[in-house]
């Protein structure tokens, strides 16, 4: 069949995405750049607290996809501004699911594992019983709420740990400690997995491809402490010679860090598995792929 350039045009997808500038968001544009015609938005051009806005943007693209990125991510801020955090988070999340809803977009959005109190044995599923510590993991679970009250269609993946090229994460801080040659003091008791941003955003693809709906969990595979992950990253970088000490939660100064984190996060990602037929790579492998590959303009 004789396609037009029109056509062709109509047959790419359109995805807006918020939060574009943070460390997420800009990875999301990057990777989906190739498959969908992508609106990249931030608080200039969107900002979210803002239903009218929302509204506006949404209903002027008429994405078939909205990949919702802009957050309230300063934890232990949040403990002093709530209603900040609140607005943000919750509000904002509602604000996109009503103009989702409106312009029948599904609405593609992150969470964390902060929603969990951190006191599971084994990794969460999906429809364990939520309780956040903190209000960071309030809010999210707000925005959570939110979600599923308004949004027909949505996609929701609860990860952990980010890194990635596009902005400060726990990689920046202890390799920029390193290269001031101050010793890493870091936490041993709290136990994760690091999350690539690009091989979330692959997971978002994935998922996308299979046309799921409903929450997720992904992060990559595996299992460690902030102070195995610290001595890592310097064994690997060549500051192998850094001094680390390993901390437990409760040394953490409560003024510097006033947010409660939970101690066991880890997020089981079978269901992930099971809709896509794949596992996450672990995360040494992403992080090491990362350190060779993906760091743009050194760790600022
Ligand atoms: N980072 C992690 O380790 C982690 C872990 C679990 C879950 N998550 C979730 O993953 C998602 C992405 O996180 P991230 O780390 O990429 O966040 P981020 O780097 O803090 O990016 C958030 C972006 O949203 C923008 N923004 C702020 N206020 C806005 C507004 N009113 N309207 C529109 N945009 C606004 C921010 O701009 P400014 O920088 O100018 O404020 C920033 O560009 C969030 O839902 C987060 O909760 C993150």
């Amino acid at each position: 069949m004789h396609r037009t350039p029109h056509m062709r045009t109509q047959r790419m997808g359109r995805m807006l995405i918020t939060g574009a500038n943070g460390l997420l968001g800009k990875e999301i544009t990057r990777y989906f750049s190739k498959g969908y015609k992508v609106l990249p938005t931030d608080l200039a051009e969107c900002d979210v607290t803002s239903a009218k806005e929302c509204m506006r943007v949404v209903g002027g693209f008429r994405p078939e996809v909205v990949v919702h990125c802009a957050a309230y991510t300063d934890v232990d801020r949040a403990e002093r501004e709530k209603e900040a955090a609140f607005t943000l988070n919750a509000d904002g999340t509602r604000n996109m699911a009503l103009a989702c809803r409106e312009h029948r977009s599904l609405l593609v959005t992150f969470s964390t594992d902060y929603v969990f109190d951190g006191a599971s044995e084994r990794p969460y599923a999906e429809d364990d019983p939520v309780d956040p510590l903190s209000v960071y993991g309030r809010s999210k679970l707000a925005a959570e709420e939110a979600v599923r009250e308004v949004a027909p269609h949505f996609l929701l993946l609860r990860t952990q740990w980010l890194f990635g090229a596009h902005g400060r994460s726990f990689i920046s801080s202890i390799l920029e400690r390193a290269e001031r040659g101050e010793e890493c003091k870091v936490v041993s008791d709290q136990k994760g997995a690091p999350t690539y941003t690009r091989d979330l955003a692959d997971a978002v693809r994935r998922l996308l491809d299979t046309g799921a709906r409903g929450i997720f969990h992904f992060s990559n595979e595996g299992e460690t402490s902030f102070f195995e992950y610290a001595a890592f990253l310097l064994a690997h970088t060549g500051w192998g010679e850094t001094p680390v000490t390993a901390i437990s939660t409760s040394d953490i100064p409560r003024d510097l860090y006033p947010a409660p984190r939970p101690l066991h996060g880890l997020l089981s990602k079978e269901k992930y598995r099971k809709e896509t037929g794949v596992s996450p790579r672990r995360w040494e492998d992403a992080v090491l792929d990362y350190l060779q590959t993906g760091i743009e303009g050194g760790h600022a």
